[in-house]
């Protein structure tokens, strides 16, 4: 296996984390509408907290937005007297919008993503003629993620570990011995994320997950997504890195990145786009920030045709 620091030293920190037991606490909160599921992490010793993935409710008949997903994370934040420091995104959501502004605007944190989002907003910029007041530069984000790089929620050490294939800026976001680890591995009975979205890439998606396979196998890992499974009606969005290991139905020890790459591929050419890949595209490639208004005050999602 060729050296790799920043997966070793996200291997310390979870192995010291749970060693001194200086772990985060973690709440979630779960969007039937979009399947979604919001993490609230935080630290019990300062109570500062991090939101990972929060959703922005969306009705595309009406083109309404609301907020009682993100009103019942903030309701949580304050009756639990967090202080919020991070609004995380593993990456830009293509199925649902993004509350972050939102929520930032109520209770602040700065708002993160991976660094190579600049790749995704020079894609999605072309595809929706954004125009030139579409900056493609990340300066919608408080703060872009390189590979590696550290960061600290309270008392507890993190690292952001980039975890690309799904698409090209996904970004695993390690918290002492929780890792929030995007659309990449889903629960194992579900199996992994899709990877035919632009810039998509099975090979890069098999590479990235075993990268996650190889923290210690007791790693808690927070999921973004999770649609139940044959003989499972509930919803789960919590594993751990030996389970996935042992028992996901795409990725298990043993599965090749060429059996992997295959399946997924196969797979990919059956599914359709998610219902609201492009209002979510269009808001999330903006940090969440909704379009512009017109000169009429209208904000306005455009839906380009024969094109995806
Ligand atoms: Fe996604």
């Amino acid at each position: 296996m060729p050296t790799d620091p920043a997966r070793d030293a996200a291997a310390s920190q979870i192995s010291a984390a749970l060693a001194g037991g200086l772990v985060p606490v973690v709440r979630t909160f779960f969007d039937p509408a979009t399947f979604t599921a919001t993490h609230v992490v935080h630290d019990p010793a300062t109570r500062q907290a991090a939101i990972i993935d929060s959703v922005l409710d969306y009705d595309p008949a009406s083109g309404r937005t609301r907020h009682d997903s993100a009103a019942s994370v903030l309701a949580y934040v304050r009756a639990e007297g967090l202080e919020v420091a991070w609004q995380l995104e593993t990456h830009a959501h293509a199925d649902h919008l993004s509350a972050a502004p939102w929520l930032q605007g109520q209770v602040g944190g700065a708002l993160a993503i991976g660094a190579d989002i600049v790749h995704v907003q020079d894609v999605f910029g072309k595809i929706f003629n954004a125009g030139t007041e579409f900056a493609r530069d990340g300066s919608q984000f408080d703060r872009l993620f390189r590979d590696g790089e550290r960061f600290r929620l309270g008392s507890i050490d993190a690292i952001a570990l980039h975890v690309p294939g799904h698409t090209p800026a996904d970004m695993a976001f390690v918290i002492g011995d929780a890792a929030f680890i995007g659309d990449t591995l889903f629960m194992p009975d579900y199996g992994t994320a899709r990877t035919d979205f632009p810039g998509g890439d099975a090979g890069m998606l098999y590479r990235s997950i075993r990268r996650l396979l190889s923290l210690p196998g007791e790693t808690r890992l927070f999921l973004c997504h999770d649609y139940g499974a044959p003989g499972r009606d509930h919803f789960v969005w919590e594993t751990t890195v030996a389970a996935e290991r042992q028992g996901n139905i795409h990725v298990h020890d043993g599965v090749t990145q060429d059996d992997f790459v295959a399946m997924r591929t196969a797979r990919d050419a059956t599914l359709d786009l998610p219902r609201l890949i492009m209002p979510s595209v269009q808001v999330n490639m903006r940090g969440g920030h909704l379009p512009d208004p017109e000169s009429n005050g209208t904000r306005y999602i455009k839906i380009p045709l024969d094109t995806l």
